[in-house]
């Protein structure tokens, strides 16, 4: 199959699961990380006491690149997200890559696969990852001093199937993840969302989890949560709890410049539901970029959010941030590389 084929495909697959056929891979032992290099995507090996596989070591990020009309492609907010990925790898103790070191290697590997970068509305999502790789199940023996670094890429559509239709939540009390460690990119936190999702879907055909624990509003397993109206974006003010989603500040940026009032604050879900009966609520991620909520589940009742459909002020969110991806509107903010 051809490259274009493989994209074309894509699109029509589940989120995530085709690969651009080059990664970049680096190594960090002896106390200094090793030059990247651009190779196929294939099957590591690994030691079968890799730290990662006892112990959790890993973080990633997720980030996009678009292509414009021009054929030109250009990555949203590289800088942030390595930041934040720096941020994970200290929290987590694995060795902290040089933000120069990161940037090349997703930069070289994006110019490298630029084919594989589908045009819009498609896009080419990015997906650094850090391993702890030192073989040692003695946890008293610390953290990994090895690390491996690898960038792959993924073409991608939509992540919640079926297009832009509205999501339906189960707002839940549970806990999404270890307070402390709620704001750390680590596949921990993703794995720990699983169980209470799936028990979701099957009860009531659920797409996310609205975890809020002590009946205050958190995110999803997958993405922030924000509420929506004509005049203001409500969404939770950032604390530890919770992964801090380069979407929803890039939101929050461009909804201020667009004249909604801004409130970064404490949501009660007893708010979401009052909210409900004539706001619109959505989910933010690089992923799921702004996806509409239709209906929420809350003890064991059903909740129409807005008129049950994708909300029009989400979409025009959803549009002006799209835009800039695109390239149909000028990046004032200067997001994209
Ligand atoms: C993203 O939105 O990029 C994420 O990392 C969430 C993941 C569940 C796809």
């Amino acid at each position: 199959m051809t490259t274009k084929q493989f994209v074309e495909e894509a699109l029509t697959k589940p989120f995530g699961t085709v690969y651009a056929d080059k990664m970049a891979v680096a190594h960090y032992r002896d106390g200094s990380w090793t030059p990247f290099e651009i190779q196929e995507t294939k099957p590591f090996s690994m030691h079968p006491a890799a730290h990662v596989l006892h112990y959790g070591s890993t973080c990633f990020e997720g980030l996009k690149c678009h292509r414009w009309e021009d054929g030109s492609v250009h990555v949203f907010r590289l800088d942030r997200h390595i930041q934040r990925f720096q941020g994970s790898a200290e929290r987590l103790c694995l060795p902290i890559p040089d933000a120069e070191l990161v940037d090349s290697m997703v930069c070289e590997l994006v110019t490298a696969c630029k084919d594989w970068a589908p045009a819009f509305p498609g896009s080419l999502y990015v997906r650094p990852t850090l391993i702890g790789t030192l073989p040692s199940i003695g946890a008293a023996a610390g953290p990994s001093t090895e690390a491996m670094l690898f960038v792959i890429l993924s073409p991608v559509g939509d992540y919640f199937s079926g297009g832009l239709r509205p999501l339906k939540l189960l707002v839940s009390e549970q806990l999404r993840t270890a307070p402390t460690l709620g704001m750390v990119k680590t596949g921990g936190n993703y794995a720990a969302a699983l169980y209470a999702t799936r028990q979701a879907r099957a009860k009531y055909q659920t797409d996310q989890v609205l975890f809020a624990p002590d009946g205050f509003i958190q995110e999803t397993g997958a993405a922030n949560f924000l509420m929506i109206s004509s005049e203001k974006i409500v969404t939770k003010s950032l604390d530890p709890s919770f992964l801090h989603g380069v979407t929803r500040d890039s939101l929050l940026q461009l909804g201020g410049k667009m004249g909604y009032e801004v409130e970064e604050r404490e949501i009660a879900v007893s708010e979401l539901l009052e909210w409900a009966k004539t706001g619109e609520a959505a989910l933010s991620g690089t992923a799921a970029v702004l996806g509409g909520v239709g209906q929420l589940v809350y003890q064991e009742e059903n909740y129409r959010v807005g008129t049950g459909e994708y909300g029009a002020e989400t979409a025009k969110l959803r549009a002006a941030l799209v835009d800039i991806h695109r390239g149909a509107s000028e990046d004032t903010f200067g997001w994209l590389k």
